[in-house]
């Protein structure tokens, strides 16, 4: 006996109302999945009620309905973008053949290894934010919070969708191991570095849902042109809940630069001591914040040259980030791109193959795009008067992964002596002391309508309610 009402409880438009095989593995896996959102999920909100867009289908008046939820109850959906039928592969040596509407035997390792990465930085990230909402510097900001938190719980779902109709037994088996593996664990973690880090205050969570959400952002897209089609429908609908969490990041640090700068000006200082016993963030720290989960994000897309990368395009597995939209013959084959390695204590270019190069490819059009928005926050304090820019750090700042790891190397991209780098770190990275100070700026502020005084209201609600809605009610 069935035990779940489908369309009801589970929203999705992959017919799981008819399928028996999908029904059971999901029995299997739904109350386990409960189970691990109640132990790692969001601290203490088990009785709140949300203010929470739910997606119930994926036509414009489907995907965003509001209303106040349990996150508990949150009804976690399935949901692939329209798909066509005559869709063609367009890149990798198959270019030009049917999508796949089934896992070639030849691929099924590969796309197995790629769907469970991505599927594993989903909880990872609802781990790391889990002890958040203890300290929201606002009711509007908490509710942001979980709403990206259940968010990425239903991108969970979208993977575990694809492990569970595709790859049979060791399908279910990898959709147990992502509610297994923990966030920072030190005998099972997460499987990428970012996702091991801890997000301890709001300020790494803004810049965390700048960055590294749109590190997801660019995996998502270069999925989303994958030969294998119900990847790239699903990947195409995460995409349009990704912009939120993207969003959050951006116009969180604004509200920050906004309220920072506002200190600065009262003040008439921009003696960072005097900015933080006003109680508001020094640019400094500010800047320390973002050179580290810039450099910690990048790593995400690996190494600059790999032989995976190659064969996942050629594969046609994992395309280029808007890969309909480039002109080239979408093969690659004899075309080169520049990386960079270091030669003699120099950084130095090299032109190596490009299918070698797609990591790195993907990472540049990464920066671009985040650099756009690093622009943005720079016009607030334009505006302000203040005269100090934000920068993103040179890619070679602070790297784990690939050639240019463990390299010592300056914001502005000098090579430094082991002993430079040490007198300098704390200029360049966030200090234990400047942890110190933002944890201590961590209260919570919940009532409707009012701020923590390090950051500035935004500049309208949510789906059109007012700022001092009740976008949380506490149970
Ligand atoms: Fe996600
Ligand atoms: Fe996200």
């Amino acid at each position: 006996m069935s035990t779940i009402n489908y369309s009801e409880k589970i929203p999705n438009n992959v017919n799981l109302g008819e399928d028996r095989t999908l029904q059971r593995a999901l029995e299997g896996w739904q109350p386990n999945f409960i189970h691990w959102w109640d132990d790692v999920g969001p601290e203490g909100s088990t009785n709140h009620e949300v203010y929470l867009r739910t997606a119930v289908s994926v036509d414009p008046q489907g995907w965003a309905q509001f209303g106040h939820v349990k996150m508990r109850d949150y009804r976690w959906g399935i949901f692939l973008n329209p798909g066509d039928a005559e869709r063609k592969i367009h890149f990798g040596d198959s270019l030009g053949e049917k999508a796949w509407q089934d896992v070639p035997g030849e691929h099924r390792a590969n796309l197995r290894r790629i769907i469970v990465t991505q599927g594993d930085t989903e909880p990872a990230s609802v781990e790391q934010q889990r002890h958040l909402g203890l300290t929201a510097p606002s009711m509007y900001d908490l509710r942001n919070l979980f709403q990206i938190n259940v968010e990425e719980g239903r991108h969970l779902w979208a993977m575990v969708y694809l492990l569970h109709k595709h790859f049979g037994r060791d399908g279910r088996e990898e959709a147990e191991a992502l509610l297994q593996r923990t966030s920072g664990d030190q005998d099972n973690p997460r499987i990428l570095g970012a996702f091991n880090e801890k997000t301890p205050d709001w300020l790494a969570f803004f810049m965390f849902t700048y960055f590294t959400d749109r590190d997801g952002k660019f995996q998502l897209s270069a999925l989303a042109e994958s030969a294998f089609d119900p990847l790239a429908r699903t990947t195409k609908f995460m995409l349009t809940e990704e912009a939120h969490h993207m969003f959050v990041g951006e116009s969180g640090v604004s509200r920050v630069l906004s309220r920072t700068a506002a200190v600065m000006n009262e003040l008439k200082t921009d003696d960072a001591a005097k900015v933080r016993a006003a109680g508001a963030i020094d640019l400094g720290t500010i800047q320390r914040y973002l050179n580290f989960h810039y450099s910690v994000t990048i790593d995400l897309f690996g190494a600059d040259q790999s032989s995976n990368a190659a064969i996942f395009y050629s594969s046609g597995l994992k395309g280029r980030y808007e890969e309909g939209k480039r002109s080239d013959d979408h093969q690659l084959k004899g075309q080169t791109y520049k990386v960079l390695e270091v030669v003699n204590g120099q950084l130095q270019e090299k032109e190596v193959p490009m299918l070698n190069a797609l990591n790195e490819v993907l990472r540049d059009d990464f920066i671009k795009d985040s650099v756009a928005g690093v622009n943005r926050w720079n016009k607030v304090l334009e505006k302000a008067g203040i005269p100090t820019r934000l920068t993103v750090p040179h890619k070679a700042f602070n790297r784990q992964i690939g050639a240019l790891a463990g390299i010592k190397m300056s914001p502005e991209g000098r090579v430094v002596s082991e002993n430079e780098w040490n007198a300098k770190k704390a200029e360049w990275l966030p200090t234990p002391e400047d942890f110190a100070f933002v944890a201590s700026l961590m209260g919570r502020v919940v009532d409707p309508g009012k701020f923590a005084g390090w950051i500035a209201p935004p500049v309208m609600g949510i789906n059109r309610q007012p700022v001092d809605f009740e976008y949380v009610r506490f149970g």
